[in-house]
């Protein structure tokens, strides 16, 4: 017998609870403004890589596997505008933004921040997240994306913007961190897709299931991912020096 809709939805919010990436360390040392400036720019680069640099066309392909529901329509469309133009919340296209952030931690230029190679644990979070947008079903991207990636963005962003403006120099209404406090609220518009599509599409067991699977190995993979930015720049592991000197 499948789950309800809303008890469905409470099982993914309970799963995504138990390994939110707020909580992943890395996260917390930002927070309390335990890493030194060079790992920041570390976590800098990473981050450029998972989302504002290849943004906006990852939420254009989502949209482009949206079923005929004008409702979830919509909100793929307006998340393509935002982030490829910020016209909806009048500021910059979040790649934008992001780069202003970059080059006040210590990027020179919009070039050096595209030099930047991605940490094996960043490889295997895109590539998980392109096997999604392609190879899986529309249903567990959606829910995938809404629950684990920006659904859980808003408390993640918050984290960061405490440590931020507590510990490394950066004032709270400053255009340099525009891109984190932006996303404090964006995303908590952008993170209704996940209860919306479960809700209303995962209605059987086997579709619930599959959810589940997925919803389980994206948090999987994100937390990898930020704890290869741990390993990489604050654990100064050696197997990761090509990445900490640029020549990966
Ligand atoms: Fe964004």
């Amino acid at each position: 017998m499948p789950l309800s809709g809303d008890a469905f939805v409470e099982e993914i919010l309970q799963t995504v609870r138990t390994k939110h990436s707020k909580d992943n360390p890395i996260i917390g040392l930002i927070e309390r403004g335990e890493i030194d400036r060079e790992a920041l720019k570390g976590f800098v680069g990473q981050f450029y890589l998972f989302f504002p640099k290849p943004f906006p066309k990852p939420i254009a392909a989502m949209l482009g596997r949206c079923p005929d529901d004008p409702e979830l329509e919509k909100m793929w469309i307006e998340n393509v505008v935002e982030e490829g133009t910020g016209e909806i919340s009048g500021t910059d296209s979040h790649r934008g933004l992001f780069i202003r952030f970059a080059m006040s931690c210590g990027f020179a230029s919009k070039e050096e921040l595209d030099t930047v190679q991605p940490l094996p644990e960043t490889s295997a979070f895109l590539d998980w997240r392109d096997l999604l947008m392609y190879q899986r079903s529309w249903l567990e991207l959606f829910a995938c994306q809404g629950f684990c990636l920006e659904g859980t963005a808003s408390e993640r962003m918050s984290r960061i913007v405490t440590g931020l403006t507590t510990h490394y120099g950066f004032n709270l209404d400053s255009e340099d961190i525009r891109y984190w406090t932006l996303h404090m609220g964006v995303d908590e518009e952008h993170m209704k897709v996940g209860p919306l599509a479960v809700r209303k599409y995962a209605v059987t067991d086997q579709q619930q299931e599959l959810v589940r699977q997925s919803v389980q190995k994206t948090l999987d993979q994100f937390w990898l991912a930020f704890d290869g930015i741990k390993r990489a720049f604050v654990d100064k592991d050696p197997v990761y020096a090509a990445w900490r000197n640029g020549s990966a």
